[in-house]
């Protein structure tokens, strides 16, 4: 048989009705990815010619999720996987080749098993071969018999009490020649326990017209299909493990892989430990030599190489090179820190630039702010950021000190070299080089020291960094 190209049919119309959820089945995510994308993802390396994705069920949602490249088609009433293929069909009207049916439920299934399946259809030439697997326990699937020749599936809820007792499932992946099909899908009723259109019965006529086969599953823990939660949290655990098992082949030191959560989306560099009770989510971005954990939950989160964050949350920070973060930090979105900075125990930071080596070390929030470098937050150094009504910011210049309890209420600028007593309240600007102290915060004199210090440092005293 000459090579055909390849379309490939991914359903995901379905509502899932065994998840018990307000959400489409397919939507439900499996390592911060949702499920359909699973399937899509193993189909790529065959390079379908087109690959639809049947939606129905929460259409505009499920379309959202999906990649670019692949085309939604809609099925407005769910009235069977064999209607699904239908209007799949109906959008490839004047093609000729193979199709193939992925359920959009098979989150582990395997490029390669795909592969597998097309490789066993082509070489037996035949109008249609489905995946199957022997099971131990078939519980919900439809069950695979051979006779004489012609594959015919029985649904569970169809199925005599003797065909129960089959363990050969259907997996839902099939290849089909698209003339087969279309012809096939052209005959069928919907005689049956759901009333719907059962793309199985269009298999068992082409099986009789034209040939049907089998192919057989190779690794069975692709055979974990997806119909409730407990199926759900089957998959994930599996997906999770396959996660962790790459970055450990990559490079990266996992303490306790039972207690760590990666997601599929994250990258992690060389020679990173990861401690136990970690999530690492979204768009998060690990370097080299990094200690993350232990008990720490970053997402959409930037770590720059060797920086060590323990015990906090991140949410849309950047951590910058060597920096020290945590235990219990809090980091917001907009958060940025640069090398070698600290952001130490009980500090929540949102929205804010912390210039290089610089510190906010103990019990302070930071919010809207822009710090420079080699400044040193006090303990319970506070940031006034809210009015009530609207948000200001606060400026903090380089190697600025502020004492223990210093409340900066903005919007406020602070000149790069001075100095904050403990406890001040600070409402307005204070020039570079000065002491300020007090309830509202005054001058009182340049900061003590700060020529001979200037001297020592190398800088010309007075002038612009
Ligand atoms: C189907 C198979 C069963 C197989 C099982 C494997 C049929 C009749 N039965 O059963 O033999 O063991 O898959 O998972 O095909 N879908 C649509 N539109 C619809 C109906 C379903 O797109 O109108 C999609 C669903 O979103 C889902 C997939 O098709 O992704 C399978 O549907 P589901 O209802 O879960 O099929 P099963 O009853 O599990
Ligand atoms: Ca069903």
């Amino acid at each position: 048989m000459p090579d055909n190209p390849v379309f490939a049919a991914v359903l995901a119309a379905g509502k899932g009705t065994r998840m018990r959820s307000n959400r489409a089945k397919v939507l439900h995510t499996i390592c911060g990815v949702p499920m359909v994308n699973y399937a899509i993802s193993a189909l790529k390396p065959l390079e379908p010619r087109r690959t639809l994705v049947v939606v129905g069920h929460q259409a505009d949602e499920v379309r959202s999720v999906l990649p670019p490249g692949v085309e939604p088609v809609l099925q407005k009433e769910q009235k069977g996987t064999g209607d699904a293929v239908r209007v799949a069909l109906e959008r490839i009207e004047d093609e000729e080749g193979t199709l193939l049916v992925v359920n959009g439920d098979g989150p582990l299934i395997s490029d390669e098993t795909l592969a597998r399946l097309v490789e066993r259809h082509r070489s037996a030439g035949v109008g249609a071969t489905v995946l199957v697997a022997e099971l131990s326990d078939p519980t919900g699937l439809g069950r695979v018999a051979e006779d004489g020749g012609v594959v015919r599936i029985v649904e569970e809820r169809d199925a005599t009490e003797d065909e129960r007792c089959g363990r050969l499932v259907n997996l839902g992946l099939y290849a089909f020649e698209l003339p087969e099909i279309r012809r096939a899908l052209g005959t069928i009723g919907s005689e049956n326990d759901q009333g719907e259109l059962y793309l199985t019965d269009a298999l068992k006529v082409i099986g009789e017209r034209s040939r049907a086969v089998t192919c057989f599953l190779e690794n069975l823990e692709e055979a974990n299909l997806v119909n409730d939660r407990a199926h759900l949290a089957k998959a994930e655990e599996i997906v999770r493990r396959r996660i962790l098992d790459a970055h450990m082949r990559a490079g990266v030191t996992v303490r306790d892989p039972a207690s760590t959560h990666i997601e599929a989306t994250v990258e992690i560099g060389r020679d990173t430990v990861i401690l136990p009770g970690t999530f690492l989510r979204g768009e998060t971005r690990i370097g080299a030599d990094c200690v993350i954990g232990p008990s720490t939950d970053l997402l959409d989160t930037t770590v720059e190489d060797g920086a060590l964050v323990e015990h906090s949350v991140g949410r849309g920070a950047v951590v910058g090179a060597n920096a020290n973060v945590g235990p219990y930090a809090y980091l917001r979105p907009g958060t940025r820190l640069g090398l070698n900075t600290k952001v130490g125990a009980y500090c929540e930071v949102k929205n804010t630039t912390i210039g290089a080596r610089s510190k906010v070390p103990h019990l302070s929030y930071v919010g809207d702010a822009e710090i420079g470098e080699g400044t040193n937050l006090g303990a319970g150094t506070i940031t006034a950021n809210y009015d009530g009504k609207s948000k200001h910011r606060t400026e903090i210049g380089d190697r600025v000190f502020t004492g223990i309890n210093t409340n900066l209420i903005a919007p406020v600028k602070i000149g790069e070299d001075a100095y904050l007593g403990a406890g001040s309240v600070v409402n307005r600007d204070i020039p570079a080089g000065k002491l300020a102290v007090g309830v509202p915060a005054r001058v009182i004199r340049d900061v003590p020291g700060k020529r001979a210090k200037d001297e020592r440092d190398g800088r010309q005293t007075g002038t612009e960094a």
